[in-house]
């Protein structure tokens, strides 16, 4: 089975002939990856600074669109044909860069038929990231005020988009041109992260005392960020940057948790409201170190995925 991925921690990205065999498990499924998602955690994966629960020579890559080709025994969610979208963690048998990937049932959602396969693979990782630090982290309430930051991104969007659908009042910073699509992701202000006044716009807004609860999604981002949140408010950043808490705000390091009946709620929703992920790019197995790459660089535009089959 072919494979992109690397033969040592901190390896180069290249082609492997990765091995077939793979005796399925009771809840195990199998799924023809059809598009895999390449993300900024792939890069964590590659340097070993994120246990997926396997270990190189390994194809990367956690999340997937794809079509059921087998079940184990016990599996009664799903069977042959179903299109599902996954993020497996921890994996059971290859990452998600690969022609075939083996995924725990729990870890499987049902792809909505008007879900594209490249969004189905790109929805994955930013949707439960959001579902789980809207809903569980940040516990956020109907007309609640929310502070985005890096909503321009593929998990930043999914942040607004998730955010808007629990009632909150998104304030949303990101670049200019990505207005329109924080706008219809259900953002009310979109500031610009380029003109260095958004922090008085910002607080113009929320007030002087700042924000109840703000989002980082931008690497480094967190540390300036707690200064808008107002005392005894709550900061999650997902870039692993926490800064130490001050003046009661309760500060979160998040890291997303594989769960496939979220995941399959969140799509239904997102598809319900037309909403799509824009893709910057998708490229073929032996191109996976360039794709990796233009994410890598913080800037590429939209989503990236990989197609194995193609
Ligand atoms: N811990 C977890 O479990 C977890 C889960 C999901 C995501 N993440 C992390 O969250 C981060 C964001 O993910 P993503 O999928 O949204 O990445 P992405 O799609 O690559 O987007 C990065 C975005 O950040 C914007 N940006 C860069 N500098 C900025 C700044 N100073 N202010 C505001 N926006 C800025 C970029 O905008 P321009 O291109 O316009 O500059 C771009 O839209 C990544 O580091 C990822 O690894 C972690």
């Amino acid at each position: 089975m072919q494979g992109a991925g690397i033969r040592a921690f901190g390896a180069a990205v290249e082609i492997l002939d990765l091995p077939e065999s793979y005796e399925l498990q009771e809840t195990d499924v199998l799924i023809e990856v059809r598009a895999a998602g390449v993300g900024n955690w792939d890069e964590i994966a590659r340097n070993g600074g994120w246990d997926l629960g396997i270990v190189p020579p390994m194809a990367l890559g956690v999340e997937a669109s794809g079509i059921v080709i087998a079940v184990g025994s016990s599996v009664h969610r799903f069977a042959e044909a179903d299109e599902v979208l996954t993020h497996p963690v921890p994996l059971r048998h290859q990452g998600a860069w690969a022609e075939r990937l083996v995924a725990v049932e729990a870890t499987v959602a049902r792809k909505p038929p008007d879900m594209s396969w490249p969004t189905a693979a790109l929805f994955p990782v930013p949707a439960l990231t959001a579902g789980q630090v809207i809903h569980h982290w940040l516990q956020v309430q109907r007309g609640e005020p929310l502070l985005i930051h890096g909503a321009g991104g593929v998990t930043g969007g999914l942040l607004v988009a998730v955010a808007a659908s629990a009632g909150a009042r998104v304030v949303a910073v990101a670049s200019s041109q990505d207005r329109e699509r924080i706008v219809a992701y259900g953002a009310q202000v979109v500031l610009d992260y380029h003109d260095t006044s958004w922090p008085a716009q910002a607080r113009a807004i929320f007030g002087p005392h700042g924000a109840p609860a703000a989002v980082n999604a931008v690497r480094g981002g967190a540390a300036r960020l707690i200064a808008m949140v107002a005392d005894g408010g709550r900061l999650v950043t997902t870039t692993s940057d926490g800064p130490p808490p001050e003046r009661g705000v309760t500060v979160t390091n998040f890291y997303v948790s594989s769960d496939g009946e979220l995941l399959e709620k969140l799509a239904i929703d997102f598809v319900a409201r037309h909403l799509t992920i824009s893709l910057a790019r998708h490229d073929r197995l032996p191109d996976a170190a360039a794709a990796l790459a233009a994410v890598v660089s913080g800037h590429a535009g939209g989503g990236v995925v990989l197609v194995p089959n193609s």
